[in-house]
């Protein structure tokens, strides 16, 4: 039995994680789920967009479960991220209808604690300073986590993406440690891109790239850049992992132009489930979900209108789940 803590938030967050859950449900494994409040409404209703308990809730669970956060999001996700001490935030960039978006298959390895995202930020008499934070410590940490997911996967390139030209310092620390790292790592090609080229390499070169390591606010940028290659923000999922905790989360937000409408794309929430199955050793019921997605996109038919269809989102969810 596995404990999971379940964080819909607003918006699409709370129809997505609805839908997983019925993708969940199917499968013969037992799941305790405690559901726990974060997000514009839980500020609201309780004064704090996270509270103590949900806090509590998310680091006592085998796994975290969260759907998407509003305007607070730097208030929760962000914060919950630094809470479980998650370090690594991969971004699957894959693509699910090959035919029409190519084999595009690229993992973006997210460094998920620090750079501009501490939040350091201040007034000043001209306007604002934020403070971007990178350290030699969290640099080899994501660097060798990339290389050995690279390793483990059967990958043969890693990537480091930075701005090292301009930010000599912070930037320069993070790719001159990413090198250090690839050095026990000779059977693994590496190069080295800078961010603004990597966005355009994105678009002209997409299958040159296997493993992208980046600091966090590139990460984000890119692994967007990247949802825009494969169909768009409803099919990217995360991972968020640390030594003790992990968090799966679709890379979207609460999407307030389509929520409450049931038409989300439930795919990005349920292959965060699928990469939650996995962190738990289930890896076998994730590969089932992911071909059992592949072809439903495939059938057309009971699929969201980002996929060309006209079924809910509870109801492709509803199909995804009679497949199992
Ligand atoms: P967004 O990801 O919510 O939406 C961007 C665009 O993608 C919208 O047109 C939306 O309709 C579409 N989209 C997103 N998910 C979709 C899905 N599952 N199916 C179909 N279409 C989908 O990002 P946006 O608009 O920049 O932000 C909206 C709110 O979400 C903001 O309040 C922002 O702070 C928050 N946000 C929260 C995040 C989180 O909790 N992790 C991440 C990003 C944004
Ligand atoms: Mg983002």
């Amino acid at each position: 039995m596995y404990n999971i803590a379940v964080i819909p938030g607003d918006g699409i967050g709370q129809e997505v994680v609805e839908a997983t859950i019925t993708v969940l449900d199917k499968l013969p494994i037992d799941f305790n789920y405690t559901y726990a409040q974060a997000g514009d409404k839980c500020n609201e209703e309780q004064g704090v967009p996270l509270p103590e308990e949900t806090i509590k809730i998310a680091k006592e669970a085998d796994a975290v479960l969260f759907g998407a956060a509003g305007e607070t999001a730097a208030d929760v996700i962000v914060r919950l991220r630094r809470e479980l001490n998650t370090f690594v935030n991969l971004r699957p960039v894959k693509s699910m209808q090959p035919e029409k978006y190519g084999n595009i298959d690229f993992m973006i390895v997210r460094e998920n604690t620090e750079d501009l995202y501490i939040g350091d930020e201040e007034e000043t008499p001209e306007g604002a300073i934020a403070r971007k934070k990178i350290t030699k410590a969290a640099s080899e940490k994501i660097s060798e986590y990339a290389f050995k997911y690279a390793k483990d996967t059967g990958r043969s390139k890693v990537t480091a993406v930075h701005k090292a030209n301009v930010l000599k310092l912070s930037d320069g620390l993070f790719k001159k440690t990413f090198y250090e790292v690839a050095e026990k790592y000779t059977d693994i090609e590496t190069n080295d891109f800078y961010v603004d080229a990597t966005a355009m390499y994105l678009i002209t070169n997409p299958l040159d790239f296997e493993v992208i390591v980046t600091t966090n606010l590139y990460g984000d940028i890119l692994s967007d850049e990247g949802a825009g290659l494969v169909g768009g923000l409803g099919m990217i999922p995360s991972a968020n992992i640390g030594d003790e905790n992990g968090l799966f989360e679709p890379v979207h937000g609460s999407a307030p132009d389509i929520a409450g409408q049931g038409i989300a794309d439930p795919v990005a929430t349920i292959l965060s489930a699928c990469m939650m199955l996995d962190y738990l050793g289930e890896s076998s019921y994730a590969r089932k979900i992911e071909e059992i997605i592949i072809d439903v996109i495939q059938e057309g038919t009971n699929v969201t209108p980002d996929l060309g269809g006209n079924a809910s989102t509870q109801e492709m969810a509803e199909y995804i789940a009679s497949k199992l």
